[in-house]
């Protein structure tokens, strides 16, 4: 596999520093570039992320003497020095469709942790596990642009990371007709740190901006068709969604209630969840989880601590399965949100676009 040259923009931040530890042990891409707003420009990495680096791993020595750019006004510079970027900046919403639509028509494909463009009908919002075929949706994209080779792709919100792939092999074939999501999600998916964020000590915000929409709506996205080079959204499940922001560093969990046309067995549950893999497993993607779902029978777990590792923080873990009164069932998820829900979930979509031949 020929190494690709990558870029991060909005490098500096919570998602941004995982972007670039995972690209430093990546074994098919290779940091070339690090930018960020103009605060940072100018600095090298080391100094820019200096007093707020989140990760537990050091600064990766690849990065620390990259000298930062500016995301905004160093375009052309950058799409000439990489095969494409990775987005994480923090911006007002038109601005980071703006800016990512320029670097796409600058010929630099971009793959996206922003909710800017999830609602775009040509750009394909991927969970590599559940709709890789999304991404034929490249070809109309580029003639919108009137790009050759610059696209956006994205990934979907953090929050559902966890039940959707649980929901998603049980989905057909019984007929998930609703599901009732809470989500107990960590700090760091607001970008902060327990330092930075003493007001979540001890506490439970039960507000998240937007949140509750995206975690109902963006299901749909993901579980629609590609028609005329666009996607069109499916129509069921009705998801009903309220989303916790808790005091925990990292991890989203969800309580899930879930109903079907056709009840299925706990047993039948279990199973699918076992045997549930997806093109990144096939292709043998360096990021995909060898197992996507972990399933539990401890009452206990998954939990947040415990269990947001596992799979390097790549799979979901599911436990307390269990029948409902309303529902016909109950189950927990966990995913880690900054790994799969953020820039683990967008490196293994940049490898599947790579893999498919979209980054050449
Ligand atoms: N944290 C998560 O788990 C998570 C999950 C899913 C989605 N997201 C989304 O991902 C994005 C990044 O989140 P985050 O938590 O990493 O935010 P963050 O820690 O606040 O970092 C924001 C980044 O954006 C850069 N930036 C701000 N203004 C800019 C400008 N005008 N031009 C270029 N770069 C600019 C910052 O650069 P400077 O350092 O130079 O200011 C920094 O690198 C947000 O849109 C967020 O909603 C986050």
């Amino acid at each position: 596999m020929k190494k690709y040259k990558v870029g991060v923009i909005g490098a500096t931040g919570m998602v941004g520093q995982r972007f670039v530890t995972l690209i430093s042990e990546h074994p098919w891409f290779e940091l070339k570039v690090v930018a960020a707003s103009s605060r940072s420009a100018g600095k090298t990495y080391e100094e820019a992320v200096a007093g707020r680096w989140a990760m537990q791993k050091p600064i990766p020595e690849c990065a620390k003497k990259l000298v930062m750019k500016c995301a905004e006004t160093d375009i052309a510079e950058i799409a000439g020095e990489v095969d494409f970027v990775f987005s994480a900046v923090d911006m007002k919403k038109d601005e980071i469709k703006a800016l990512e639509e320029a670097y796409a028509k600058a010929e630099c494909p971009v793959v996206s942790n922003n909710s800017a463009h999830r609602w775009t009908p040509d750009v394909p919002m991927v969970v590599p596990e559940i709709n890789p075929e999304h991404i034929e949706v490249i070809a109309s994209q580029r003639a919108r642009l009137g790009t050759k080779r610059g696209f956006i792709a994205v990934k979907s919100n953090c929050s559902l990371q966890s039940y959707v792939p649980a929901l998603h092999p049980l989905k057909d074939e019984f007929g998930l007709n609703r599901a009732l999501v809470c989500t107990y999600q960590a700090i760091s998916g607001a970008g902060k740190t327990f330092e930075t964020f003493p007001d979540i000590v001890d506490n439970v915000i039960p507000y998240i901006g937007g949140e509750e929409e995206k975690s109902e709506r963006e299901p749909l996205k993901l579980w629609g068709k590609v028609e005329n080079g666009e996607i069109v959204t499916a129509e069921k499940p009705s998801i009903t969604a309220q989303c916790f922001r808790v005091a925990c560093s990292d991890g989203h969990m969800a309580a899930v209630f879930a109903s079907f046309d056709k009840k299925p067995t706990k047993e039948e549950i279990i199973d699918r969840w076992a045997k549930f893999s997806g093109v990144p497993q096939e292709l043998g993607l360096p990021s995909a989880p060898k197992q996507f779902i972990h399933y539990f029978e401890e009452d206990n777990r998954p939990q947040t601590k415990l269990d947001r590792m596992i799979e390097n923080g790549m799979a979901v873990s599911v436990g307390r399965l269990r029948e409902d009164s309303q529902y016909d069932y109950k189950f927990v998820c966990l995913s880690h949100n900054t790994l799969r829900g953020a820039a683990g979930g967008a490196v293994l979509l940049a490898e599947l676009l790579c893999a498919k031949g979209y980054m050449d």
